[in-house]
């Protein structure tokens, strides 16, 4: 039997089940609502926290005043003119929903209080994600928010011959969690002007997409995601209706106290595209979507680097630390396609250099370029799905477009985490190279487990720079 390689099951939007207190909501007060489409309510002044960044050139770096939007994923969607849910838990409410259009035209998303519903909070340059946020409605679970530019627009970036870079605190991230940093091919707008029914847009942090063509997503395209929607077994948030998104992925960031992945996953095409049953992929037909779903990761534990990263080792997770990533071109120039993507950390003043490959069968690589995926997919047997879908020239193209930086705090409903911190596939023999890719226990990581035991968990993610290679960090060698 061929066991199934299920990494990279990427930042599922476990959802907030929200029922406002109605009374406390009485004082808001309530505008009619013309605008046909999937609309926004009007209870919750929508007040995008304040995160500030950096734009480097080899001459020095600048303030942005930025700020971040939660997904629409998580948010309270009601109806357009009253306090009755949409949806509850994980289903949809038959009579505002009968049908994925009138869904978008009967249902508003509300404004986000950040902080005490969904334990979003931001302090000058620093974001933190709580994992789980006890609130009026009982708790949320995990976070996805993107930076933007303006109150309607996120902040493109177009990576290509540039290095984003930002510290982050993962000690207080277990086996199991994941606080992820990611750059997806979304709209600009969040689809508000591809699709005309979508009236909340950016603001409302719509428009998410990735290369798992998730098909939890609540609204696509302007239009429910109602009709065929399937609760999961096993998630009382989430539920899988019958369209998905996919859109190119680069992943600078998947990680907890134990182990870390960066990975890129093309797509075809360069903006996000609506998918239909098993043409995204997923649970039957892993390989079936426009895109790779398992990218080319550079994981340094699966990589034969078992004392690189984690408490106590050569990056040590028990305290803050640096991450830069560049993308580096065949040019030299932005204009160029991707050839290679580098990884380097700093802690305490020092530059460490990303640890080396050491698998047989692969030559030492310290970075992820063609030849490297090219081998490792060879040595540990997996399937080229990266190679089929474009490799680095695929996802370049969504890096010359521009790309939205998302960050999230989530556990994994589908695989446990296991694929980023233990032996996975779990059956499989731990000696052969490509099982093990951390310290973790293979029974660690069960979401309701770990939303238990890890209530404390977060993660801080500060210090945001982005620009010219070589210009968003120093340190001694
Ligand atoms: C940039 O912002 C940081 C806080 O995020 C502040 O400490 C610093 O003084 C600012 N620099 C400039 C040049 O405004
Ligand atoms: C609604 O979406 C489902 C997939 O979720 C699709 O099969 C169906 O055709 C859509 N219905 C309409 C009326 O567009
Ligand atoms: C949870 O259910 C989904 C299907 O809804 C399934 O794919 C997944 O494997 C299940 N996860 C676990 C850990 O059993």
């Amino acid at each position: 039997m061929v066991a199934l390689v299920r990494y990279h099951q990427v930042s599922r939007g476990t959802s907030l089940f929200v029922m406002f207190n109605k009374l406390s909501l009485l004082a808001f007060t309530l505008c009619a609502l013309s605008a046909h489409g999937q609309l926004v309510g009007t209870y919750e002044t929508e007040t995008h926290p304040s995160l500030s960044w950096q734009r480097c050139t080899r001459s020095g770096c600048q303030n942005v005043s930025g700020s971040i939007v939660l997904d629409s994923n998580w948010r309270w969607v009601h109806s357009k003119s009253g306090y009755t849910n949409c949806y509850t838990g994980n289903t949809w409410d038959k009579t505002l929903c009968p049908d994925n259009k009138s869904c978008a035209t009967n249902c508003a998303l509300e404004g986000a209080s950040y902080s005490s519903t969904y334990g979003i909070t931001t302090s000058g340059n620093a974001l933190t994600l709580k994992f789980i946020q006890p609130n009026s409605n009982g708790k949320n679970i995990g976070s996805r928010v993107y930076l933007m530019a303006s109150e309607s627009k996120y902040q493109m970036f177009k990576l290509l011959n540039q290095e984003i870079t930002f510290d982050v605190d993962v000690s207080k991230l277990p086996c199991g969690l994941n606080g992820a940093v990611y750059f997806s091919a979304m709209d600009e707008d969040g689809g508000m002007s591809r699709f005309s029914t979508n009236k909340a847009g950016a603001k409302y942090g719509t428009g998410y997409c990735d290369s798992q063509c998730p098909r939890d997503i609540k609204f696509i395209n302007g239009e429910g995601n109602a009709e065929g929607w399937e609760p999961s077994s096993n998630d009382s948030n989430a539920g899988n209706g019958g369209y998905g998104t996919c859109c190119n992925e680069m992943d600078i960031w998947e990680a907890n106290l134990i182990s870390t992945a960066y990975t890129p996953h093309p797509c075809e095409g360069t903006q996000s595209s609506r998918c239909s049953g098993s043409a995204c992929g997923g649970q039957n037909n892993r390989y079936g979507s426009i895109c790779d779903p398992d990218g080319c990761d550079f994981n340094s534990f699966r990589m034969g680097d078992k004392s690189f990263y984690g408490p106590g080792l050569t990056v040590n997770t028990n305290s803050k630390f640096t991450i830069v990533t560049q993308f580096l071109t065949d040019t030299g120039t932005s204009s160029g396609t991707l050839k290679e993507i580098r990884r380097l950390y700093v802690q305490n003043g020092r530059v460490i250099q990303n640890s080396k490959v050491s698998i047989p069968g692969m030559a030492a690589h310290d970075s992820i370029t063609t030849q490297f995926c090219n081998e490792a997919k060879a040595a540990f047997g997996d399937r080229d799905s990266f190679g089929q879908h474009g490799g680095m020239g695929g996802i370049s193209k969504s890096m010359t477009a521009g790309m939205v930086f998302v960050l999230s705090i989530w556990d994994d409903h589908t695989a446990n985490m296991l694929w980023l911190d233990s032996n996975y596939p779990t059956d499989a023999d731990p000696n052969k190279p490509g099982i093990a890719r951390g310290t973790c226990p293979t029974s660690s990581g069960v979401p309701a487990e770990v939303e238990s035991s890890a209530a404390n968990a977060q993660v801080v993610y500060s210090n945001i720079k982005f620009g010219d290679i070589g210009s968003t960090y120093s340190g001694t060698a």
